[in-house]
């Protein structure tokens, strides 16, 4: 697949099974995320595997901070939030490490970590295989930080559900290119 169909044809999906990226595929996709635009080299992200039963795990954090947000959920509630790393074989928990520095501000490396993500998904769908991009507002729980073991200086960019495809892939959006380009001056 070339770099442009990459582009123009990559799609989230929600229902991921395996295989999963690993091995050689992996560190592809690893190596993409690496050659996001970095505005100083900063590297201002890090990235945690979440596979097997480490999935459950991080369900039952899920599940946790939504009781202790809402005591009153109840047990159908919490088993939908257990369930929700398990709707990949693969979990990338993406990570931005925010610096202080005198010319890159905290937005720039927000951003760069992002475009890591969204390279790694490209780079995954470049190898045959596809993902979602998720965050939810338990991404940016001082518990799921807490949880994650992270640094006060750093911030949940998303969860990357990563697998194979099941079932058809939903069509991709037509937009009209014009509508979101005016030349200015
Ligand atoms: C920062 C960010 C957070 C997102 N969080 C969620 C999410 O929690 N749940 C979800 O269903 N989609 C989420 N999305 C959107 C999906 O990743 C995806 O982009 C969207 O479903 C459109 O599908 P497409 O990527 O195939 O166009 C998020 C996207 C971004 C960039």
């Amino acid at each position: 697949m070339d770099a442009i169909e990459a582009l123009l044809g990559r799609n989230s999906a929600a229902k991921l099974v395996e295989p999963a990226p690993r091995g050689d595929d992996l560190q592809t996709i690893f190596k993409a995320a690496l050659r996001a635009p970095d505005h100083a080299r900063l590297k201002p992200w890090r990235f945690l595997v979440v596979e097997g039963d480490a999935r459950s795990q991080l369900g039952e954090v899920f599940a946790q901070l939504a009781l202790a947000e809402n005591p009153s959920l109840d047990r159908e509630a919490l088993d939908k939030q257990r369930a929700k790393p398990l709707r990949a074989p693969l979990v990338i928990v993406v990570i931005a490490c925010l610096q202080e520095h005198a010319q890159v501000p905290e937005i720039e490396q927000y951003l760069s970590a992002g475009c890591a993500a969204h390279a790694m998904l490209l780079a995954g769908h470049a190898l045959g295989y596809a993902g979602i991009w998720r965050t939810g507002a338990m991404a940016y729980h001082a518990g799921m930080h807490r949880s994650l073991d992270m640094a006060l200086n750093e911030k949940v960019v998303g969860f990357l559900y990563l697998g194979t495809r099941e079932g058809e892939a939903k069509p991709l959006p037509e937009y009209r290119v014009a509508d979101f380009i005016r030349y200015w001056g």
